[in-house]
């Protein structure tokens, strides 16, 4: 039997990009609404304290929706709110942040500044999944392909490369399941990165894809055994570096690299402002990746700061120690050290090291166990930049029970159309409380 209809006023969008509606008291998630719109909705699943719905008619279209511009929103699980105008977007990634920051961390009263770029044509790394032949995104929620042509948040490298690409894959006879990732530097270098089940490419793959026009390289996998590269298999980055030059970063895209590329250097300028690194200071940067924000720190204190830099992944460490070796990043200003957070942190704190300031780029999970440790190093200064604020707001709540307090708070837009929030957030210890 088919459930009913329910009909809903939706009242905001919440955190994984469905609009929040209620009826008789009950509280609805509903994607692909809107704030304002007067919905039919039809029950997915039931939930403790939620119904989870599906819209199947909008009855009265709030004042914030406008239509969506690719035609496959909506069945592609990539993006969340191209049914909403610029500026309802953003009210409602703020939304989420502020509520999350709340909820999960009982921190309130900060007033977000917003730091936004393009809305379409931004994204410079995308991951497609193969399947039958064809080249696609995954449903929302699900593994079913939505095959695909276009996709216009991607930057238009990638969005030049799709219909090849599909091609590809199609003459070559992939048949699936399999990922391809296609990533690309601030350089404008494009390298397609391929992953599946042993055996997954035939052996005319790695032929088609590096003949692709605008392909610089490609890295395919063979699960388990070893890489495959052919032409360069590399992205460059630059960032800001010491003696006002830029420092040029060699990716291995495998890795983590911003997926705003455009962004980035408003994210590097919006993280050095609020960590203010001065001359002299001892810096403990946690989760550096290949150094995107080691270096600006670098830069923003030169001569005499001095930035320890820890990151688990090897490859991402060495990119970081080669760029800083020919960079000149003086001697004894750098130290790097390989490893987890949660182990490195320790023997830091074995050590008896301080630090003036830290700065955090975790991966969704957050900084979790560490933050309980960071301030026994004693830094006036905490900055966490965060793409998840749920865990952004656990860390913080740690922070502040600590004697830290937070003091402001900025939206880095770098994921326009989606519901993702990236935060920068500054806590700085409280005088009144005594940090320890
Ligand atoms: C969000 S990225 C940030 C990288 C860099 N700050 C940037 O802007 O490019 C998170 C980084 O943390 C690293 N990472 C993940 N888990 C880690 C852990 N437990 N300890 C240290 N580094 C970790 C990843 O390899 C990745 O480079």
């Amino acid at each position: 039997m088919i459930a009913p209809v329910s009909r809903l006023r939706i009242e905001k969008v919440v955190h994984g990009g469905a609009g929040l509606g209620r009826e008789e008291g009950r509280v609805w998630l509903v994607p692909y609404t809107a704030p304002g719109d007067l919905v039919e909705a039809r029950p997915v699943r039931e939930h403790a304290t939620y119904v989870e719905g599906t819209c199947e008619e909008v009855v009265e279209p709030g004042p914030d929706r406008v239509e969506p511009r690719c035609p496959w929103f909506g069945r592609c699980g990539g993006c969340h709110l191209q049914h909403l105008s610029r500026e309802a977007q953003v009210q409602a990634r703020r939304g989420i942040l502020l509520e999350s920051l709340r909820r999960f961390g009982r921190v309130e009263g900060l007033d977000p500044e917003v730091v936004a770029g393009d809305d379409w044509g931004y994204r410079g790394r995308m991951e497609f999944h193969v399947g039958a032949g064809r080249l696609g995104f995954f449903e929302r929620g699900s593994h079913d392909l939505v095959p695909v042509e276009d996709c216009p948040i991607a930057v238009p490298e990638i969005r030049r490369l799709i219909p090849d690409l599909g091609r590809a894959v199609a003459e070559a006879g992939v048949s699936g399941p399999a990922n391809l990732e296609v990533v690309v530097g601030a350089d404008a270098a494009v390298v397609v990165v391929g992953d599946g089940p042993p055996g997954w490419f035939p052996p005319t793959l790695p032929e088609r894809l590096t003949a692709l026009r605008g392909v610089s390289g490609i890295l395919l996998h063979t699960r388990g055994r070893y890489w495959l590269p052919m032409g360069r298999p590399t992205v460059g980055w630059d960032v800001p570096g010491p003696q006002g030059r830029d420092v040029r970063l060699d990716l291995d895209p495998r890795g983590f690299s911003q997926a705003n590329v455009g962004l980035n250097p408003r994210l590097i300028e919006t993280v050095m402002r609020l960590a203010a690194p001065r001359p002299g200071e001892q810096v403990l940067e946690l989760y550096a990746g290949a150094g995107n924000f080691t270096f600006p720190l670098l830069a923003a204190g030169a001569p005499e700061i001095r930035v320890t830099a820890i990151e688990a992944s090897r490859t991402a460490l060495a990119a970081l120690e080669q760029a800083g070796a020919e960079a000149g990043a003086t001697p004894g200003g750098l130290t790097t050290i390989a490893g987890k957070t949660e182990t490195v942190v320790r023997k830091l704190l074995d050590g008896r090291r301080r630090y003036d300031l830290v700065l955090a780029d975790p991966p969704r999970g957050g900084i979790a166990e560490a933050a309980r440790h960071l301030p026994r190093f004693g830094p006036t200064r905490i900055v966490l930049v965060s793409c998840e604020p749920a865990t952004l707001a656990r860390d913080t709540a740690t922070l502040v029970a600590a004697g830290y307090r937070p003091d402001a708070l900025v939206l880095v837009d770098m994921f326009p159309q989606t519901a993702h929030v990236e935060a920068v957030l500054r806590l700085v210890a409280d005088p009144d409380r005594g940090t320890p």
